[in-house]
């Protein structure tokens, strides 16, 4: 079930699977506040669409709200996360931002793989951190958007994909720890989603409709799992398309 207090915190809110995910929780009634650095690029006809199946746009927009923060500057994510934690009981917290660089390992750089370590894997331990004691307090959700690199090997992906096995790693281990204490701890695992993730790389999801996830989809297992009654989780869920196939750009 969803707890009485509605109020989510989600990172990567501005596009692909954490835009969805954030409109869907809006659509079933939550408070998000969605973290990303930049807004404008959220497609406004899109958003409209969305706004129009509520009962009016400004409900919409009020339980939308946008925060810009970079959350690899830990002293801005800090400040800003505290002072939400203050002034709402937040339950229910997504990571879902994140970036990725692939190729040869030695094509990378070390701005690179800073950037994958600490965007993918140190902010979500940071707002966890930041966050643990109140969602204990909430009988609250975590909610960690690693991926099916988590599971593989990833050659042309090896950093990325390490970031991904940490963050799955963490998830697991916080689940047993704070299991006693109320708090949910769910892991998904999306495969090929139909999303700007790879705008760095030479390959993006495939077009055909049984080779790639879409946003909502992962959006969907996201509802589905927090709408379980209480004492039911659903610590790891994995999507996958029927195919296994790549686009080359
Ligand atoms: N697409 C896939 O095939 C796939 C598969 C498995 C897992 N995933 C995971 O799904 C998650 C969402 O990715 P996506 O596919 O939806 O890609 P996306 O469209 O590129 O979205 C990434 C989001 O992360 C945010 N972000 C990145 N760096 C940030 C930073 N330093 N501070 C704040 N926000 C930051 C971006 O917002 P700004 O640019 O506005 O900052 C954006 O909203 C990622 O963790 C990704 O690894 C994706």
């Amino acid at each position: 079930m969803i707890t009485d207090i509605k109020k989510a915190i989600v990172t990567g809110a501005s596009s692909g699977i954490g835009k969805a995910i954030s409109e869907s929780l809006v659509e079933k009634g939550w408070t998000v506040y969605g973290i990303g650095r930049d807004f404008s690029k959220c497609c406004e006809a899109d958003q409209r669409q969305k706004a129009c199946e509520l009962q009016s746009t400004e409900e919409a927009e009020n339980r939308m709200i946008e925060i810009v923060c970079d959350i690899t500057d830990t002293q801005k994510l800090t400040k800003t996360i505290k002072e939400l934690n203050k002034a709402h009981d937040i339950s229910l917290l997504i990571n879902n931002a994140g970036v990725g660089y692939y190729g040869l390992h030695e094509e990378l750089n070390p701005k690179k793989i800073a950037s994958m370590v600490r965007t993918n894997f140190e902010a979500p331990m940071v707002l966890t951190n930041l966050l643990l004691r109140d969602l204990k307090k909430n009988h609250g959700t975590i909610i960690n958007v690693s991926s099916i690199t988590a599971e593989k090997t990833n050659p042309h992906g090896c950093a990325y994909g390490a970031t991904k096995a940490g963050l799955t790693s963490f998830s697991h281990s916080l689940f047993e720890e704070a299991r006693k204490y109320g708090v949910r701890v769910i892991n998904i695992e999306p495969d090929m989603t139909a999303t700007s993730l790879y705008r760095n790389a030479d390959f993006t999801a495939d077009d055909e409709e049984n080779a790639r996830i879409l946003p909502q989809e992962v959006a969907d297992a996201v509802i589905f799992a927090i709408e379980q009654r209480n004492g039911l989780v659903m610590t790891d869920i994995t999507i996958r398309p029927q195919l296994h196939r790549i686009k080359k750009k």
